[in-house]
């Protein structure tokens, strides 16, 4: 495994960060396609056997309960100090007022619910699950810097928005001296590289590290395009980010996989990890392999030509996953 600094930061993370969406009670909130605690636990010890040191959840995975079956398996077979820990705060949690977005007081009442959950005293990372249109952003902003403050946070990060609005975020902190984003959690793949416009160049020009969710279009980049999966057939939201023109893209991986003689989820993940900006990709795995092929990615050299010949069928998508 290689580590790398998280953006601008001090922060050693493995580049590979471990996706924990996909471990979590499967009839527990949105994703029926989770693997429960027995069978998750192998892959999050095989992970931390294999030097990942990264791993990201969120409060709204399973309802909690990704978070209360990572926690528990880091604690089991890791030692805390050596483990870069992300969660994340915005989406429902509960019914009714209060029961998501970005107040102060859903801050403050989720990160203690995150803590408890994962059962440690610190979040390494907390991540905001997207932009809250309904919340000020000098509300947010100064109850994250309260939470670093208070030691219940290491650092802050973002995910999927408009450039425009993260840039808003940031400035606004920067105004009033409070904590800034140091990553953006952001959708980029081979087969959604429309960051590339506004968001990469931005996260370049301020040192932010970026951490792109969904590395293999959630398994499309690893199979032929008609193929489908348990995942698949049910993952409701995974259904509507891509479209028929991104088989050819799916064509150029095989291709090139074949040429190689290695799996084809090993070129994808390579191809992101050899963009400049791409500091760690949050790649999921649901049985052994995936992670072989995640470790074997890192080290993965792929020719100027290879690179061209993967982005040249590219078609512009519309904005998806915000
Ligand atoms: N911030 C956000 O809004 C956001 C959104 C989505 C995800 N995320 C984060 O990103 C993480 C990863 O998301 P993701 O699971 O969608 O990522 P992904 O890595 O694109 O997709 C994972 C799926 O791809 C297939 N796969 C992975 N490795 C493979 C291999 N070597 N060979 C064949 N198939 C392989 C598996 O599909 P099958 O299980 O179908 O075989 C696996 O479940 C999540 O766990 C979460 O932490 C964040």
């Amino acid at each position: 495994m290689q580590y790398v600094k998280l953006g601008s930061t001090g922060l050693d993370v493995s580049r590979i960060c471990l996706g924990c969406m996909t471990y979590g009670v499967p009839d527990r909130g949105t994703h029926e396609w989770t693997l429960d605690e027995a069978a998750s636990r192998p892959l999050i010890r095989q992970a931390l056997e294999a030097g990942v040191t990264f791993f990201d959840t969120a409060n709204v995975y399973s309802d909690g309960t990704s978070e209360e079956i990572v926690g528990k398996a880091l604690a089991d077979f890791a030692r805390r100090d050596d483990i870069v820990l992300a969660t994340k705060v915005n989406g429902r949690m509960r019914p009714g007022p209060n029961g998501a977005g970005l107040s102060r007081k859903a801050v403050m009442t989720e990160i203690d619910h995150s803590l408890r959950r994962l059962g440690t005293d610190y979040v390494d990372l907390y991540q905001i699950h997207r932009f809250d249109p309904h919340t000020p952003v000098e509300e947010t902003m100064e109850a994250l810097h309260d939470l670093v403050k208070a030691g219940k946070v290491r650092y802050i990060g973002a995910s999927s928005m408009y450039a425009w609005q993260f840039s808003k975020m940031q400035y606004t902190a920067e105004r009033h001296g409070w904590t800034k984003f140091v990553s953006m959690q952001n959708h980029y793949n081979l087969v959604y590289r429309e960051e590339e416009r506004e968001m990469l160049p931005l996260c370049a020009d301020q040192g932010v590290g970026v951490l792109p969710w969904s590395p293999l279009a959630r398994g499309r980049l690893t199979r032929d395009w008609d193929t489908a999966t348990g995942r698949s057939a049910t993952d409701t939201f995974g259904s509507t980010l891509y479209q028929e023109g991104d088989r050819a893209v799916v064509e150029a991986v095989t291709r090139i996989a074949g040429e190689r003689g290695v799996p084809r989820a090993r070129v994808a993940l390579a191809w992101l990890l050899h963009q400049d900006t791409v500091t760690a990709p949050i790649v999921g795995a649901s049985r052994p392999g995936h992670l072989e092929d995640a470790v074997a990615a890192v080290g993965l050299t792929l020719s100027e030509t290879e690179i061209e010949e993967l982005e040249r069928p590219y078609a512009p998508h519309p904005i998806a996953g915000h």
